[in-house]
C-alpha cells in the first residue's frame, strides 16, 4: 500500500496564473483545490498574449495562487511532499516566474522540486479526473495546442501528429472576429451555428486526402474571409442567416477535419498497440458539442471507450501539473536547483516537431 502523496502544482506557461493541490496515489488521486487567475483582460487590446505582460502579471499573482490553493485545501506547506511547477513548453517569462517561485518554495522548505511538462499535464488529467488506466489515445485540442498523442506512462508519449499551423481555438477565435461575434470565438460560434446550414457554405477540409494524422486550420480562415467578402459583395452585405450559414460551415469543417484524422490515429495507434482501447480529448475545444459528438461517434464505431474531463481541468489549470509531479514522484523522480525554464519543449523527443509560433507564442 502505497501512501497518500500531497502535491502543489504551479502552472503560469500562457496566460492563467494557477496552483493547486493534488492528493492520493498513482490511478487514485483527487483534486483538493485549483485556483486559476486568467488574464484575458490585460491582453485584450492586443489580440494575443503579450509576453511581458503575462511574465509581469505571473510574478504578481503567483505567491497569492499558492496561498489561495494551499488555504482552498486546507494544508500547510508543512503537510506537502513535493512542489511541481510547469517547466515548458510556453512562453519564457511566465515559465521562469513559475520556476521561480517553486524553487523559492522548495529551497525554503526542503520539499522535492519537479519540473514538469505543461502538455503531459493535458495528457495526464483524464487519469486524474477518470482514473483512466495506460495506455490511451489522447486528442489534445486548445487554443495553443492540437496533437494526438499516444500516453503509454507518465513518461511515455509518442506523437502521432498534429496541427502544422494553427490550433483549431485560434481559427475559431479568427473566425469569430471574421464574423464580427465576440471572444472567445468557439463559444460564440457554436451558439450562432445552431441557426446555420452546415453545408449552406463550400469550405475546404484541409489534408484529408493525406494518408497521416497531420491537420492544418490556417487555410480554412483565408477560406471563410473570402466566402464572407463574397456573400457581402452580392448581397451589399451579412444578414443574420448569412453569418449562422457561415459559423455553421466552418464548425463543421473544422470537426469533419478532427473527426477524420482522429479515425487515422485511432488506426495508426493500433498499429503501434493492438489492444489500445481508450481515448480522451482535452483542451478548450473539447466543449464544442458537434465535434464531442463526432468524437463520441468515432469511438462507438471503432470499439474505444470515450473520456472527456470537466471542462475546468480540460483548459489550463494547475491541478494537471500536480498530478503529473505526483507521478513523478511517485516514480522516484526529482529535479534539482538546475531546473531550468525550456519554451521549447516537446513531450516525444522521436516525433520530428511541427508547430511555429501560435497567437499564444512558441508552443511545442
Ligand atoms: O484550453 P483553452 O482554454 O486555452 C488555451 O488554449 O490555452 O482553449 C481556449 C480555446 C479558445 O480558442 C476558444 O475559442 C476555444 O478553446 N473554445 C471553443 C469552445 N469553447 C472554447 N472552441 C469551439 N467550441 C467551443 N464551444
Ligand atoms: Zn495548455
Amino acid at each position: 500500500m502505497i501512501t497518500p502523496l500531497t502535491i502543489l502544482g504551479i502552472e503560469s506557461s500562457c496566460d492563467d496564473t494557477a496552483a493547486a493541490i493534488v492528493r492520493g496515489v498513482p490511478g487514485q488521486a483527487a483534486v483538493a483545490s485549483s485556483v486559476v487567475s486568467g488574464q484575458v483582460d490585460l491582453h485584450a487590446g492586443f489580440g494575443g498574449v503579450v509576453p511581458e505582460i503575462a511574465a509581469r502579471a505571473h510574478a504578481e499573482k503567483l505567491d497569492i495562487m499558492v496561498e489561495q490553493s494551499l488555504s482552498a485545501a486546507g494544508v500547510t506547506l508543512g503537510d506537502l511532499d513535493a512542489i511541481a511547477v510547469t517547466a515548458g513548453p510556453g512562453l519564457i517569462g511566465g515559465v521562469l516566474s513559475g520556476v521561480m517561485c517553486a524553487k523559492g518554495l522548495a529551497a525554503a522548505t526542503g520539499l522535492s522540486l519537479l519540473g514538469v511538462n505543461h502538455l503531459a499535464g493535458h495528457a495526464l488529467t483524464p487519469q486524474l479526473t477518470d482514473g483512466l488506466p495506460f495506455p490511451y489515445l489522447m486528442l489534445l485540442v486548445s487554443g495553443g495546442h492540437c496533437q494526438f498523442l499516444l500516453v503509454r506512462d507518465h513518461d511515455n508519449y509518442t506523437r502521432l501528429g498534429g496541427t502544422i499551423d494553427d490550433a483549431p481555438g485560434e481559427a475559431f477565435d479568427k473566425a469569430a472576429r471574421l464574423l464580427g461575434l465576440a471572444q472567445p470565438g468557439g463559444p460564440a460560434i457554436e451558439a450562432v451555428a445552431t441557426a446555420g446550414d452546415p453545408a449552406g457554405v463550400g469550405l475546404p477540409r484541409p489534408l484529408l486526402d493525406r494518408d497521416d494524422c497531420n491537420m492544418s486550420f490556417s487555410g480554412l480562415k483565408t477560406a471563410i474571409l473570402r466566402a464572407r467578402d463574397d456573400i457581402m459583395q452580392d448581397k451589399g452585405g451579412l444578414t443574420a442567416r448569412d453569418q449562422a450559414d457561415l459559423a455553421a460551415s466552418f464548425q463543421a469543417a473544422i470537426a469533419d477535419v478532427l473527426v477524420q484524422k482522429t479515425r487515422r490515429a485511432v488506426t495508426v495507434a493500433r498499429s503501434l498497440d493492438p489492444a489500445l482501447s481508450r481515448f480522451s480529448v482535452a483542451g478548450g475545444v473539447a466543449a464544442n458539442g458537434a465535434i464531442r459528438a463526432g468524437l463520441e461517434t468515432v469511438c462507438a464505431d471503432m470499439g474505444l471507450e470515450f473520456t472527456a474531463p470537466p471542462l475546468a481541468l480540460c483548459t489550463d489549470n494547475a491541478a494537471m501539473i500536480a498530478y503529473a509531479g505526483l507521478l513523478r514522484h511517485a516514480s522516484g523522480e526529482s529535479d534539482d536547483m538546475t531546473l531550468s525554464a525550456r519554451p521549447r519543449w516537446p513531450l516525444d523527443a522521436h516525433s520530428p516537431g511541427l508547430l511555429g509560433s501560435g497567437k499564444k507564442g512558441a508552443k511545442a
